[in-house]
């Protein structure tokens, strides 16, 4: 009897415990997230946000020799640098804001042998209740460490099913004319027409499924998700 009574007392106290906490809410809200360079910012935003979190963290990794120098471009080092800022910030939004060229991915950026590290979900609803009025709204864009050979394989792909002209020389997406930008607006498009189903931005794991807009002045990130 006296056992059975220690038993609920643990469980209640266990109970207590979880609901005070918020247990089940973080249970469902588990979700880890990222933070990587939005594909469309200019390389001096890129330089200047790398000066920024490399002065406040350590970025030993991705200077020559670190498992994260390559591919060495200045969007991949600076997506690994504003990450490793956002995660030891505590992950709220306006810790991959950066002038607004920061993205919250809730897809793992590591590429190969490079390792984005997240520590959990976001800590608070920032862009996506500020910026959308759909709380949920997705968009997909390449990992930042994604080589060329994948990125010209998801831009063949994604164009063969959706409209790509505004990546074309005079478009409204053709700056920055890097390959990454060019691709995450094919892959974003082809994953906007297929409902945002997740399995639409795998693209061999070089998608990322992002909850802030990417786009920027008078290009436009599709998103099929508003209605009415
Ligand atoms: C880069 O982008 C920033 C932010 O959009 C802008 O203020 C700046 O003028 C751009 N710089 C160049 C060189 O295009």
């Amino acid at each position: 009897m006296a056992s059975l009574t220690l038993y609920f007392h643990i469980l209640s106290l266990f109970l207590c415990f979880f609901f005070s906490s918020g247990g089940l809410l973080k249970m469902v809200t588990a979700q880890r997230t990222w933070c990587v360079a939005n594909p469309t910012a200019n390389i001096s935003t890129l330089i200047g946000n790398l000066d920024y979190a490399c002065n406040r963290i350590d970025c030993d990794l991705i200077q020559q020799g670190g498992s994260c120098f390559y591919p060495d471009t200045y969007i991949h080092h600076a997506s690994f640098a504003m990450n490793m800022y956002y995660q030891a910030m505590g992950r709220h939004s306006w810790d991959c804001n950066f002038k607004d060229s920061g993205l919250i991915s809730m897809t793992d950026p590591s590429y190969e042998s490079c390792t984005f590290q997240s520590g959990g979900h976001q800590s608070d609803n920032g862009p996506t209740m500020a910026q959308n009025s759909d709380a949920s709204a997705t968009w997909c864009v390449a990992k930042p460490g994604t080589n060329n050979d994948m990125l010209l394989l998801n831009i063949n792909y994604a164009c063969n099913h959706v409209d790509c002209t505004p990546t074309h020389g005079g478009g409204a997406c053709y700056n920055p004319a890097t390959l990454l930008n060019h691709a995450s607006f094919a892959m974003n498009l082809y994953f906007q027409s297929n409902g945002r189903n997740p399995s639409s931005c795998d693209f061999r794991k070089t998608g990322l499924i992002v909850t802030n807009d990417p786009s920027y002045g008078t290009c436009t990130y599709e998103y099929s998700g508003y209605r009415g």
